[in-house]
Protein backbone atom coordinates (compact mmCIF):
# COMPACT_ATOMS: atom_id res chain seq x y z
CA UNK A 1 0.00 0.00 0.00
CA UNK A 2 2.93 2.32 0.81
CA UNK A 3 4.65 1.60 -2.35
CA UNK A 4 1.47 2.41 -4.02
CA UNK A 5 1.29 5.76 -2.63
CA UNK A 6 5.07 6.97 -3.26
CA UNK A 7 4.00 5.71 -7.16
CA UNK A 8 0.99 7.90 -6.94
CA UNK A 9 2.86 11.12 -5.48
CA UNK A 10 5.69 10.25 -8.14
CA UNK A 11 2.34 10.73 -11.05
CA UNK A 12 1.58 13.75 -9.66
CA UNK A 13 4.51 15.13 -9.81
CA UNK A 14 5.56 13.80 -13.10
CA UNK A 15 1.76 15.00 -14.50
CA UNK A 16 3.08 18.42 -13.74
CA UNK A 17 5.75 18.31 -16.33
CA UNK A 18 4.23 19.49 -19.66
CA UNK A 19 6.73 16.64 -21.03
CA UNK A 20 5.70 13.76 -19.07
CA UNK A 21 6.21 10.76 -21.19
CA UNK A 22 4.53 8.20 -18.83
CA UNK A 23 3.56 8.55 -14.60
CA UNK A 24 7.27 8.49 -13.83
CA UNK A 25 8.72 9.16 -17.44
CA UNK A 26 10.65 12.22 -17.92
CA UNK A 27 11.40 12.83 -21.89
CA UNK A 28 14.04 15.21 -22.91
CA UNK A 29 16.16 15.55 -26.45
CA UNK A 30 18.90 18.04 -25.15
CA UNK A 31 19.39 16.62 -21.94
CA UNK A 32 18.04 14.99 -18.41
CA UNK A 33 19.02 14.81 -14.76
CA UNK A 34 17.68 12.46 -12.57
CA UNK A 35 18.63 13.19 -8.79
CA UNK A 36 16.50 13.22 -5.30
CA UNK A 37 15.90 16.39 -5.39
CA UNK A 38 14.09 18.27 -7.15
CA UNK A 39 15.28 21.60 -6.84
CA UNK A 40 19.17 20.04 -7.55
CA UNK A 41 17.44 18.35 -10.49
CA UNK A 42 16.22 22.00 -11.92
CA UNK A 43 19.85 23.41 -10.88
CA UNK A 44 21.60 20.69 -13.47
CA UNK A 45 18.65 21.00 -16.33
CA UNK A 46 19.05 25.29 -16.08
CA UNK A 47 23.39 24.56 -16.17
CA UNK A 48 22.18 22.68 -19.45
CA UNK A 49 20.43 25.06 -20.78
CA UNK A 50 22.81 27.72 -20.08
CA UNK A 51 25.65 25.48 -22.35
CA UNK A 52 26.59 23.68 -19.65
CA UNK A 53 28.10 19.91 -20.45
CA UNK A 54 26.89 17.00 -19.04
CA UNK A 55 29.53 17.49 -16.51
CA UNK A 56 28.78 21.07 -15.52
CA UNK A 57 25.20 19.61 -14.53
CA UNK A 58 26.29 16.73 -12.80
CA UNK A 59 28.50 19.02 -10.42
CA UNK A 60 26.11 22.21 -10.32
CA UNK A 61 23.77 19.21 -9.16
CA UNK A 62 26.20 17.91 -6.31
CA UNK A 63 26.99 20.92 -4.87
CA UNK A 64 23.25 21.96 -4.98
CA UNK A 65 22.52 18.26 -3.20
CA UNK A 66 24.83 19.79 -0.32
CA UNK A 67 22.06 22.44 0.15
CA UNK A 68 18.44 20.61 -0.69
CA UNK A 69 19.44 16.90 0.32
CA UNK A 70 21.41 17.39 3.24
CA UNK A 71 20.84 13.84 4.60
CA UNK A 72 23.14 12.64 2.18
CA UNK A 73 23.81 15.65 -0.50
CA UNK A 74 27.19 16.91 1.13
CA UNK A 75 30.68 18.59 1.03
CA UNK A 76 31.26 16.47 3.75
CA UNK A 77 31.65 13.39 2.56
CA UNK A 78 32.70 11.78 -0.59
CA UNK A 79 31.61 9.72 -3.80
CA UNK A 80 32.55 8.38 -7.19
CA UNK A 81 31.92 9.64 -10.74
CA UNK A 82 31.50 7.39 -13.56
CA UNK A 83 31.83 9.92 -16.87
CA UNK A 84 31.55 9.04 -20.77
CA UNK A 85 32.25 11.16 -22.57
CA UNK A 86 31.18 12.29 -26.29
CA UNK A 87 34.58 11.04 -27.57
CA UNK A 88 34.27 7.47 -26.02
CA UNK A 89 36.25 7.94 -23.61
CA UNK A 90 35.15 6.49 -20.09
CA UNK A 91 36.98 8.11 -16.65
CA UNK A 92 35.67 7.76 -13.16
CA UNK A 93 36.67 9.73 -10.28
CA UNK A 94 37.60 8.68 -6.99
CA UNK A 95 36.79 11.07 -4.00
CA UNK A 96 35.59 8.81 -1.59
CA UNK A 97 37.10 9.84 1.96
CA UNK A 98 39.75 8.99 3.59
CA UNK A 99 41.53 7.69 6.93
CA UNK A 100 43.35 10.62 8.88
CA UNK A 101 46.88 10.18 9.31
CA UNK A 102 46.78 9.71 12.72
CA UNK A 103 44.28 6.55 12.53
CA UNK A 104 44.73 3.04 13.53
CA UNK A 105 44.02 -0.70 12.82
CA UNK A 106 42.37 -0.74 16.07
CA UNK A 107 40.40 2.95 17.37
CA UNK A 108 36.95 1.30 17.17
CA UNK A 109 38.46 -1.45 20.12
CA UNK A 110 38.46 -1.36 23.93
CA UNK A 111 41.59 -2.82 25.39
CA UNK A 112 39.55 -6.28 25.69
CA UNK A 113 39.70 -5.81 21.64
CA UNK A 114 35.91 -5.38 21.80
CA UNK A 115 34.06 -3.43 19.07
CA UNK A 116 33.04 0.09 21.54
CA UNK A 117 29.70 0.44 20.21
CA UNK A 118 28.69 3.65 18.34
CA UNK A 119 32.39 4.79 18.34
CA UNK A 120 32.69 4.54 14.41
CA UNK A 121 28.95 6.02 13.50
CA UNK A 122 28.46 8.58 16.37
CA UNK A 123 31.62 10.66 17.12
CA UNK A 124 34.10 12.38 15.59
CA UNK A 125 36.44 9.85 15.24
CA UNK A 126 33.88 8.40 12.77
CA UNK A 127 34.70 11.11 10.04
CA UNK A 128 37.08 10.56 7.04
CA UNK A 129 38.79 13.03 5.47
CA UNK A 130 36.35 14.35 3.19
CA UNK A 131 36.47 13.85 -0.41
CA UNK A 132 33.63 15.69 -2.20
CA UNK A 133 34.76 19.05 -2.93
CA UNK A 134 38.13 18.11 -4.38
CA UNK A 135 36.61 15.62 -6.53
CA UNK A 136 33.55 17.56 -7.92
CA UNK A 137 36.29 20.78 -8.31
CA UNK A 138 38.65 18.55 -10.42
CA UNK A 139 35.82 17.11 -12.53
CA UNK A 140 34.82 20.36 -13.33
CA UNK A 141 38.41 21.34 -14.20
CA UNK A 142 39.36 18.59 -16.33
CA UNK A 143 35.86 18.03 -18.35
CA UNK A 144 33.35 21.45 -17.52
CA UNK A 145 32.37 24.24 -19.49
CA UNK A 146 31.49 26.50 -18.20
CA UNK A 147 33.23 29.01 -15.20
CA UNK A 148 33.69 27.10 -11.83
CA UNK A 149 31.09 30.12 -10.37
CA UNK A 150 28.29 28.86 -13.04
CA UNK A 151 28.13 25.05 -11.13
CA UNK A 152 28.52 26.94 -7.44
CA UNK A 153 26.47 29.90 -7.78
CA UNK A 154 23.40 28.25 -8.23
CA UNK A 155 23.70 26.51 -4.49
CA UNK A 156 24.87 29.46 -3.10
CA UNK A 157 22.06 31.28 -3.76
CA UNK A 158 20.14 27.92 -2.39
CA UNK A 159 21.62 28.38 0.59
CA UNK A 160 21.41 32.03 1.35
CA UNK A 161 17.95 32.63 0.38
CA UNK A 162 17.23 29.36 1.73
CA UNK A 163 14.23 27.09 0.23
CA UNK A 164 11.10 25.71 1.44
CA UNK A 165 10.94 22.84 3.83
CA UNK A 166 8.71 20.12 1.91
CA UNK A 167 6.93 16.83 3.81
CA UNK A 168 10.23 14.54 2.80
CA UNK A 169 12.56 17.27 4.34
CA UNK A 170 10.31 18.31 7.54
CA UNK A 171 10.07 13.98 8.18
CA UNK A 172 13.41 13.35 8.03
CA UNK A 173 14.22 16.04 10.67
CA UNK A 174 11.63 15.21 12.81
CA UNK A 175 13.45 11.36 12.63
CA UNK A 176 16.85 12.35 12.77
CA UNK A 177 16.76 15.46 15.23
CA UNK A 178 16.94 13.49 18.69
CA UNK A 179 20.81 12.85 17.38
CA UNK A 180 21.27 16.11 15.53
CA UNK A 181 20.46 18.40 18.15
CA UNK A 182 23.57 16.73 20.74
CA UNK A 183 25.54 19.41 18.64
CA UNK A 184 23.97 23.00 18.92
CA UNK A 185 25.44 23.93 15.47
CA UNK A 186 23.42 21.01 13.62
CA UNK A 187 20.65 22.24 15.65
CA UNK A 188 20.38 25.74 14.50
CA UNK A 189 20.74 24.27 11.02
CA UNK A 190 17.72 22.10 11.27
CA UNK A 191 15.79 23.38 14.13
CA UNK A 192 13.33 25.93 14.72
CA UNK A 193 14.91 28.66 17.63
CA UNK A 194 12.63 26.59 20.07
CA UNK A 195 14.30 23.46 18.97
CA UNK A 196 11.53 22.29 17.45
CA UNK A 197 12.98 20.33 13.95
CA UNK A 198 12.08 22.66 10.95
CA UNK A 199 8.81 21.79 9.44
CA UNK A 200 6.65 21.66 6.03
CA UNK A 201 6.86 25.11 5.33
CA UNK A 202 9.81 26.87 7.12
CA UNK A 203 12.17 28.04 5.12
CA UNK A 204 15.87 26.24 5.35
CA UNK A 205 18.45 29.32 5.34
CA UNK A 206 22.18 27.63 5.38
CA UNK A 207 24.43 31.05 5.68
CA UNK A 208 27.09 29.19 7.17
CA UNK A 209 26.92 26.97 4.37
CA UNK A 210 26.49 29.62 1.56
CA UNK A 211 30.10 31.17 2.91
CA UNK A 212 31.79 27.97 2.68
CA UNK A 213 30.52 27.42 -0.77
CA UNK A 214 31.48 31.14 -2.05
CA UNK A 215 34.91 30.03 -0.46
CA UNK A 216 35.02 27.29 -2.70
CA UNK A 217 34.11 29.27 -5.41
CA UNK A 218 37.00 31.83 -5.27
CA UNK A 219 39.54 30.12 -4.27
CA UNK A 220 38.78 26.59 -5.78
CA UNK A 221 40.38 23.86 -3.12
CA UNK A 222 41.89 26.13 -0.93
CA UNK A 223 38.40 27.15 -0.50
CA UNK A 224 37.70 24.07 1.43
CA UNK A 225 41.11 22.31 2.23
CA UNK A 226 42.89 25.48 3.16
CA UNK A 227 42.18 28.85 5.59
CA UNK A 228 38.78 29.46 6.95
CA UNK A 229 37.30 25.99 6.16
CA UNK A 230 39.56 24.06 7.35
CA UNK A 231 40.23 26.04 9.99
CA UNK A 232 36.73 25.55 10.94
CA UNK A 233 36.77 21.76 10.69
CA UNK A 234 39.75 21.43 12.25
CA UNK A 235 38.69 23.62 15.45
CA UNK A 236 35.43 21.08 15.86
CA UNK A 237 37.68 17.76 15.48
CA UNK A 238 39.96 19.38 18.00
CA UNK A 239 36.72 20.07 20.19
CA UNK A 240 35.26 16.74 19.84
CA UNK A 241 38.38 14.79 20.26
CA UNK A 242 39.06 13.47 16.43
CA UNK A 243 41.28 13.01 14.51
CA UNK A 244 41.10 15.11 11.27
CA UNK A 245 44.46 17.74 10.76
CA UNK A 246 45.06 20.95 9.13
CA UNK A 247 47.60 18.56 7.27
CA UNK A 248 45.03 15.68 6.03
CA UNK A 249 42.93 18.64 4.55
CA UNK A 250 46.26 19.59 2.62
CA UNK A 251 47.08 16.43 1.09
CA UNK A 252 43.64 15.28 -0.29
CA UNK A 253 43.57 14.43 -3.60
CA UNK A 254 40.98 13.30 -5.61
CA UNK A 255 42.41 10.15 -7.96
CA UNK A 256 41.62 8.99 -11.64
CA UNK A 257 41.02 5.41 -11.78
CA UNK A 258 40.13 3.20 -15.16
CA UNK A 259 36.46 2.14 -14.88
CA UNK A 260 36.10 -1.69 -14.56
CA UNK A 261 34.21 -2.69 -17.48
CA UNK A 262 32.39 -5.80 -18.71
CA UNK A 263 29.99 -7.27 -21.00
CA UNK A 264 26.33 -8.46 -20.57
CA UNK A 265 24.52 -9.93 -23.41
CA UNK A 266 25.89 -7.73 -25.69
CA UNK A 267 25.84 -4.84 -23.73
CA UNK A 268 29.10 -3.36 -22.19
CA UNK A 269 29.14 -2.29 -18.31
CA UNK A 270 31.62 0.35 -17.08
CA UNK A 271 31.19 1.35 -13.49
CA UNK A 272 33.39 2.08 -10.29
CA UNK A 273 36.33 0.22 -9.34
CA UNK A 274 37.88 -0.16 -5.92
CA UNK A 275 37.96 1.66 -3.14
CA UNK A 276 34.16 0.65 -4.19
CA UNK A 277 33.06 -2.70 -4.54
CA UNK A 278 30.22 -2.14 -6.79
CA UNK A 279 31.25 -2.45 -10.16
CA UNK A 280 33.78 -5.34 -9.66
CA UNK A 281 30.31 -6.94 -7.75
CA UNK A 282 27.86 -5.75 -10.51
CA UNK A 283 30.17 -7.29 -13.32
CA UNK A 284 31.23 -10.64 -11.15
CA UNK A 285 27.27 -11.25 -10.94
CA UNK A 286 25.71 -10.59 -14.11
CA UNK A 287 28.84 -13.12 -15.55
CA UNK A 288 27.76 -15.65 -13.37
CA UNK A 289 24.30 -14.81 -14.70
CA UNK A 290 24.71 -14.42 -18.21
CA UNK A 291 24.80 -18.44 -18.69
CA UNK A 292 20.95 -18.84 -17.73
CA UNK A 293 17.91 -17.70 -19.70
CA UNK A 294 16.62 -15.04 -16.64
CA UNK A 295 14.44 -13.75 -19.51
CA UNK A 296 12.73 -16.94 -20.71
CA UNK A 297 12.49 -17.85 -16.70
CA UNK A 298 10.78 -14.32 -16.65
CA UNK A 299 10.96 -11.29 -14.01
CA UNK A 300 9.94 -12.32 -10.68
CA UNK A 301 9.86 -16.19 -11.63
CA UNK A 302 11.67 -18.77 -8.79
CA UNK A 303 13.90 -19.66 -11.18
CA UNK A 304 15.54 -16.30 -12.06
CA UNK A 305 15.54 -14.78 -8.34
CA UNK A 306 16.93 -18.50 -7.27
CA UNK A 307 20.23 -17.79 -9.88
CA UNK A 308 20.38 -13.99 -8.56
CA UNK A 309 20.54 -14.48 -4.77
CA UNK A 310 22.86 -17.15 -5.32
CA UNK A 311 25.29 -15.16 -7.67
CA UNK A 312 24.64 -12.06 -4.83
CA UNK A 313 25.78 -15.18 -2.20
CA UNK A 314 28.99 -15.65 -4.08
CA UNK A 315 29.80 -12.13 -5.04
CA UNK A 316 29.48 -10.74 -1.26
CA UNK A 317 31.41 -13.43 0.05
CA UNK A 318 34.16 -12.27 -2.18
CA UNK A 319 33.42 -8.62 -1.22
CA UNK A 320 33.92 -9.49 2.34
CA UNK A 321 37.58 -11.51 2.05
CA UNK A 322 39.06 -9.66 -0.87
CA UNK A 323 38.25 -6.02 -1.06
CA UNK A 324 39.57 -3.15 -0.22
CA UNK A 325 41.63 0.23 -1.12
CA UNK A 326 43.91 -0.92 -4.22
CA UNK A 327 46.37 1.49 -2.95
CA UNK A 328 46.79 -0.15 0.11
CA UNK A 329 45.98 -4.17 -0.52
CA UNK A 330 46.54 -6.29 -3.29
CA UNK A 331 42.71 -7.08 -4.45
CA UNK A 332 42.50 -9.40 -7.59
CA UNK A 333 40.25 -7.65 -9.46
CA UNK A 334 41.03 -9.04 -13.27
CA UNK A 335 40.01 -12.62 -11.69
CA UNK A 336 37.18 -11.70 -9.92
CA UNK A 337 35.49 -9.78 -13.27
CA UNK A 338 36.90 -12.59 -15.25
CA UNK A 339 34.29 -14.64 -17.05
CA UNK A 340 36.36 -17.64 -16.43
CA UNK A 341 36.23 -17.17 -12.74
CA UNK A 342 32.33 -16.52 -12.61
CA UNK A 343 31.99 -20.15 -14.09
CA UNK A 344 34.35 -21.34 -11.74
CA UNK A 345 32.68 -19.78 -8.45
CA UNK A 346 29.04 -20.86 -10.02
CA UNK A 347 30.07 -24.31 -10.80
CA UNK A 348 28.71 -25.44 -7.41
CA UNK A 349 25.16 -23.84 -8.53
CA UNK A 350 22.47 -26.27 -8.27
CA UNK A 351 19.21 -25.25 -9.87
CA UNK A 352 16.84 -27.15 -7.46
CA UNK A 353 18.33 -26.33 -4.09
CA UNK A 354 19.85 -23.15 -2.10
CA UNK A 355 23.08 -23.33 -1.03
CA UNK A 356 23.94 -22.10 2.13
CA UNK A 357 26.06 -18.70 3.95
CA UNK A 358 28.04 -20.69 6.37
CA UNK A 359 31.14 -19.98 9.23
CA UNK A 360 30.93 -16.57 9.76
CA UNK A 361 28.89 -14.91 12.36
CA UNK A 362 25.29 -13.32 11.79
CA UNK A 363 25.27 -9.74 10.47
CA UNK A 364 22.64 -6.98 11.80
CA UNK A 365 19.90 -5.45 10.38
CA UNK A 366 20.77 -1.59 9.74
CA UNK A 367 19.14 0.11 12.50
CA UNK A 368 19.56 3.63 10.90
CA UNK A 369 18.48 4.79 7.41
CA UNK A 370 21.44 4.21 5.19
CA UNK A 371 21.53 7.97 2.75
CA UNK A 372 23.39 8.09 -0.07
CA UNK A 373 22.58 9.57 -3.10
CA UNK A 374 22.49 8.98 -6.83
CA UNK A 375 22.63 11.75 -9.65
CA UNK A 376 22.60 10.35 -13.51
CA UNK A 377 23.00 13.06 -16.08
CA UNK A 378 22.62 12.69 -20.35
CA UNK A 379 23.62 15.66 -22.16
CA UNK A 380 22.48 16.06 -25.92
CA UNK A 381 25.91 15.15 -27.27
CA UNK A 382 26.42 11.77 -25.46
CA UNK A 383 28.61 12.88 -22.57
CA UNK A 384 27.14 11.08 -19.65
CA UNK A 385 27.71 11.05 -15.95
CA UNK A 386 26.90 8.70 -13.20
CA UNK A 387 27.47 10.03 -9.80
CA UNK A 388 26.77 8.94 -6.55
CA UNK A 389 27.91 10.69 -3.45
CA UNK A 390 27.33 10.12 0.63
CA UNK A 391 27.60 10.71 4.61
CA UNK A 392 27.47 7.17 5.48
CA UNK A 393 24.34 7.38 7.32
CA UNK A 394 21.38 10.06 7.12
CA UNK A 395 23.32 13.48 8.02
CA UNK A 396 26.45 11.17 8.83
CA UNK A 397 27.91 11.84 11.85
CA UNK A 398 24.99 14.67 12.56
CA UNK A 399 27.75 16.75 13.32
CA UNK A 400 27.31 20.64 11.30
CA UNK A 401 31.02 21.98 11.59
CA UNK A 402 30.46 25.68 13.41
CA UNK A 403 30.73 28.24 11.54
CA UNK A 404 31.22 26.26 8.25
CA UNK A 405 27.34 24.94 8.00
CA UNK A 406 27.79 21.91 6.51
CA UNK A 407 27.45 17.77 8.13
CA UNK A 408 30.83 15.72 8.54
CA UNK A 409 30.19 12.41 7.00
CA UNK A 410 30.52 8.82 9.66
CA UNK A 411 32.21 6.92 6.80
CA UNK A 412 34.96 5.80 9.10
CA UNK A 413 32.37 2.70 9.93
CA UNK A 414 32.68 1.24 5.81
CA UNK A 415 35.90 -0.11 7.04
CA UNK A 416 36.61 -3.42 8.51
CA UNK A 417 37.00 -2.00 11.92
CA UNK A 418 37.53 -5.61 13.45
CA UNK A 419 37.57 -8.75 11.68
CA UNK A 420 34.36 -10.37 10.45
CA UNK A 421 32.09 -7.77 12.66
CA UNK A 422 29.40 -6.42 10.52
CA UNK A 423 29.23 -3.33 10.23
CA UNK A 424 26.00 -0.47 10.28
CA UNK A 425 24.88 -2.74 6.58
CA UNK A 426 25.57 -6.17 8.17
CA UNK A 427 28.52 -6.31 5.95
CA UNK A 428 31.37 -8.25 6.80
CA UNK A 429 35.15 -7.43 5.95
CA UNK A 430 38.62 -8.40 6.83
CA UNK A 431 42.21 -7.65 6.77
CA UNK A 432 41.66 -6.03 3.00
CA UNK A 433 39.25 -3.41 4.65
CA UNK A 434 41.38 -2.73 7.20
CA UNK A 435 41.42 1.20 8.87
CA UNK A 436 45.11 2.32 7.59
CA UNK A 437 46.68 6.08 7.91
CA UNK A 438 45.51 7.16 4.73
CA UNK A 439 43.30 4.73 3.40
CA UNK A 440 39.97 4.79 1.51
CA UNK A 441 37.14 2.56 3.15
CA UNK A 442 35.16 0.14 0.78
CA UNK A 443 32.34 1.48 -0.61
CA UNK A 444 29.24 -0.21 -2.15
CA UNK A 445 28.32 3.46 -4.45
CA UNK A 446 27.66 1.86 -8.00
CA UNK A 447 27.45 4.48 -10.32
CA UNK A 448 27.35 2.31 -13.83
CA UNK A 449 26.95 3.40 -17.82
CA UNK A 450 25.51 0.67 -20.01
CA UNK A 451 26.58 0.83 -23.24
CA UNK A 452 25.27 -1.03 -26.70
CA UNK A 453 26.93 -0.27 -29.96
CA UNK A 454 29.39 1.73 -27.94
CA UNK A 455 26.38 4.66 -27.06
CA UNK A 456 24.99 5.23 -24.07
CA UNK A 457 21.99 3.15 -23.33
CA UNK A 458 21.42 3.61 -19.41
CA UNK A 459 22.91 5.61 -16.69
CA UNK A 460 22.02 4.09 -12.83
CA UNK A 461 23.37 3.91 -9.53
CA UNK A 462 21.58 4.29 -6.09
CA UNK A 463 21.66 4.71 -2.57
CA UNK A 464 21.33 2.22 -0.17
CA UNK A 465 24.51 0.83 1.74
CA UNK A 466 25.14 -2.96 0.67
CA UNK A 467 21.69 -2.68 -1.52
CA UNK A 468 23.00 -0.63 -3.71
CA UNK A 469 24.93 -3.26 -5.93
CA UNK A 470 21.72 -5.29 -6.04
CA UNK A 471 19.81 -2.07 -6.70
CA UNK A 472 21.79 -1.54 -9.81
CA UNK A 473 22.29 -5.37 -10.47
CA UNK A 474 18.53 -5.72 -10.91
CA UNK A 475 17.75 -1.78 -12.52
CA UNK A 476 19.88 -3.36 -15.20
CA UNK A 477 19.11 -6.93 -15.91
CA UNK A 478 15.20 -5.35 -15.33
CA UNK A 479 16.29 -3.32 -19.35
CA UNK A 480 18.88 -5.99 -20.33
CA UNK A 481 17.17 -9.62 -19.60
CA UNK A 482 13.22 -8.24 -19.48
CA UNK A 483 12.83 -5.42 -22.16
CA UNK A 484 11.32 -3.66 -19.42
CA UNK A 485 10.99 0.49 -20.25
CA UNK A 486 12.96 2.83 -17.85
CA UNK A 487 9.75 3.57 -15.17
CA UNK A 488 9.24 -0.54 -14.97
CA UNK A 489 13.03 -1.21 -14.62
CA UNK A 490 13.27 1.31 -11.68
CA UNK A 491 9.62 0.70 -10.19
CA UNK A 492 9.32 -3.13 -9.86
CA UNK A 493 9.94 -4.29 -6.08
CA UNK A 494 13.59 -5.72 -5.62
CA UNK A 495 15.17 -8.12 -3.14
CA UNK A 496 18.25 -8.27 -2.04
CA UNK A 497 20.93 -11.26 -0.73
CA UNK A 498 24.09 -10.56 0.84
CA UNK A 499 25.62 -13.80 1.96
CA UNK A 500 25.84 -13.16 5.91
CA UNK A 501 23.06 -12.41 6.90
CA UNK A 502 21.88 -15.17 5.19
CA UNK A 503 18.45 -14.13 4.48
CA UNK A 504 16.59 -12.45 1.60
CA UNK A 505 15.52 -9.20 1.72
CA UNK A 506 12.30 -8.42 -0.17
CA UNK A 507 9.89 -5.48 -0.54
CA UNK A 508 5.99 -5.78 -0.18
CA UNK A 509 4.79 -7.07 -3.22
CA UNK A 510 8.00 -8.04 -4.50
CA UNK A 511 7.34 -12.52 -4.46
CA UNK A 512 4.31 -13.64 -5.02
CA UNK A 513 3.15 -16.54 -2.74
CA UNK A 514 3.98 -19.02 -5.30
CA UNK A 515 7.47 -17.73 -5.66
CA UNK A 516 8.15 -17.53 -2.08
CA UNK A 517 6.97 -21.26 -1.90
CA UNK A 518 9.39 -22.11 -4.38
CA UNK A 519 12.23 -20.36 -3.19
CA UNK A 520 11.66 -21.94 0.42
CA UNK A 521 11.18 -25.52 -1.02
CA UNK A 522 14.77 -24.97 -2.43
CA UNK A 523 16.19 -24.08 0.91
CA UNK A 524 16.01 -20.24 0.64
CA UNK A 525 15.42 -19.39 4.67
CA UNK A 526 14.19 -16.11 6.25
CA UNK A 527 12.92 -14.52 2.77
CA UNK A 528 11.79 -11.28 4.82
CA UNK A 529 9.46 -8.61 3.42
CA UNK A 530 10.89 -5.13 4.54
CA UNK A 531 8.89 -3.09 6.32
CA UNK A 532 11.03 -0.26 6.97
CA UNK A 533 11.59 2.98 5.26
CA UNK A 534 10.87 3.56 1.51
CA UNK A 535 12.10 0.44 0.01
CA UNK A 536 15.35 -0.81 -1.38
CA UNK A 537 17.58 1.94 -2.94
CA UNK A 538 16.49 5.08 -4.87
CA UNK A 539 17.95 4.34 -8.34
CA UNK A 540 17.55 7.86 -10.27
CA UNK A 541 18.29 6.75 -13.77
CA UNK A 542 18.53 8.14 -17.37
CA UNK A 543 18.09 6.13 -21.13
CA UNK A 544 18.71 6.60 -24.42
CA UNK A 545 15.88 5.72 -26.46
CA UNK A 546 15.19 6.28 -30.40
CA UNK A 547 17.47 9.43 -30.26
CA UNK A 548 15.28 10.22 -27.28
CA UNK A 549 16.38 11.12 -23.64
CA UNK A 550 14.08 9.16 -20.72
CA UNK A 551 14.46 10.18 -16.98
CA UNK A 552 12.99 8.55 -13.98
CA UNK A 553 13.26 9.53 -10.27
CA UNK A 554 12.74 6.13 -8.32
CA UNK A 555 9.12 6.03 -7.09
CA UNK A 556 11.03 5.07 -3.69
CA UNK A 557 12.32 9.00 -2.97
CA UNK A 558 10.95 11.85 -3.44
CA UNK A 559 13.10 13.24 -6.57
CA UNK A 560 12.72 14.43 -9.75
CA UNK A 561 13.98 14.00 -13.33
CA UNK A 562 14.44 17.21 -15.05
CA UNK A 563 14.21 17.14 -19.05
CA UNK A 564 14.77 19.59 -21.69
N1 LIG B 1 28.64 4.58 2.86
C1 LIG B 1 28.01 3.64 2.01
C2 LIG B 1 28.92 3.14 0.95
O1 LIG B 1 29.79 3.86 0.51
O2 LIG B 1 28.79 2.02 0.55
Amino acid sequence: MRYLALSCLVMAAAAQSADAASPAEVRGKAGMVASRSALASEVGADVLRRGGNAIDAAVATGFALAVTYPSAGNIGGGGFMVIRLADGSVVTNDHRERAPAAADHDMFLDDDGDVIQGLSTHSHLAVGVPGTVAGLLDVHERYGQLERSAVIDPAIALARDGFVVDDDLAGQFRRHMPRLERYPASRAVFARPDGAPLAAGDRLVQSDLADTLGRIREHGHDGFYRGATAELLVAEMERGEGLITLEDLASYESVWRDPIRGTYRGHEIVSMPPPSSGGVLLVQMLNMLEPHDIGGFGYGSAAATHRIIEAERRAYADRAHHLGDTDFYPTPIATLVDKAYAAQRFADFDPARASRSEDIGHGTIPNESPDTTHVSVMDGDGNTVAYTTTLNLSYGSKIVVPGAGFLLNNEMDDFSIKPNTPNAYGLLGDEANAIAPGKRMLSSMTPTIVLRDGEPLLVTGSPGGSTIITTVLQVVMNVIDHGMDLSDAVGKPRFHHQWQPDRVMVEPFGFSPDTVAALEAMGHEGIDTIRWGRGIGDANSVMRRDGELLGVSDPRGAGRAVGL
